[in-house]
């Protein structure tokens, strides 16, 4: 575990500032927990003195790699073992981090896991829209439940959405999602294969096609939660900083 390294730009000064917490989980592998963690806290990284911290708590050290690749301050890393993360917010909360991003590995469903769900604000469920992900999304919800965290399933890589919104295939992912009784973030994913080019060379999206659509999208979903989920936690309205992700 390594300690929380404060980057000089453009980061609030304040230690008193309210510390937003989300973990990224799904039993399932490959559903996008890694992608959507590491976009997420950069674009939350863009805007103007939040100072954002990815814990990896997942021994491939995937998004430790992703990391190891940049040359940009934020967001910082501590790779860590699930028993180890309550300490790690303790710091982190202590030396002024404004969002912390848990990433978890597959099938961590487990007594280490319930501390990082319980505190985080949000759990986050990445599902990719297939039926056989679906299927497998059971027991993803029923921990979470059972851990009485506040969930939210994230529909991510569906097809290209049709001329009315939303493509079919993840309009009826979505559907099924809800009358399961499981609250789906509006804003989806699409399969774009900018997201798999930026994670292999150290990229999140906003940095290597700003303005793109997987860009985009990165972008409403952050406004999404924030707007919603995260409502209560988040510091006041943000600005874009160009120059914090500066490579
Ligand atoms: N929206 C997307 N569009 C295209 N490719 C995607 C998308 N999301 C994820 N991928 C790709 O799918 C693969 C798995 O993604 P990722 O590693 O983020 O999943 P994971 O849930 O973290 O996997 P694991 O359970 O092994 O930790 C990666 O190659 C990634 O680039
Ligand atoms: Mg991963």
């Amino acid at each position: 575990m390594c300690c929380v390294q404060r980057p000089s730009l453009g980061v609030r000064c304040s230690e008193a500032v309210q510390m937003i917490t989300v973990a990224v989980f799904n039993q399932k592998g490959g559903v996008g927990k890694t992608t959507l963690t590491l976009n997420l806290a950069v674009e939350v990284a863009r805007r103007r003195g939040n100072w954002v911290c990815v814990v990896d708590t997942d021994p491939q050290r995937c998004l430790g790699d992703w990391w190891r690749l940049r040359k940009s301050e934020q967001p910082t890393l501590v790779e860590c073992r699930l028993d180890q993360a309550r300490q790690v917010a303790g710091v982190a909360r202590q030396q002024g981090v404004t969002h912390l991003f848990f990433d978890t590995a597959p099938r961590a469903a487990s007594s280490g896991l319930l501390p990082v769900v319980r505190d985080a604000d949000v759990v986050l469920v990445p599902t990719r829209p297939s039926a056989m992900d679906l299927r497998a999304i059971g027991g993803t919800m029923q921990f979470l439940h059972e851990a009485n965290a506040e969930t939210v399933a994230v529909l991510n890589a569906c097809p290209p959405r049709g001329l009315c919104g939303e493509s079919g295939v993840a309009r009826q992912a979505r559907d099924a999602l809800e009358d399961w009784g499981h609250e789906v973030a509006a804003v989806s994913i699409g399969q774009r294969t900018v997201f798999s080019s930026a994670l292999a060379d150290g990229w999140a999206v906003s940095e290597c096609e700003p303005g793109s659509k997987a860009s985009t999208e990165i972008s409403r979903l952050w406004e999404w939660l924030i707007e919603g989920p995260l409502a209560m936690g988040e510091p006041a309205p943000a600005e874009q900083d160009p120059t914090a992700n500066a490579a």
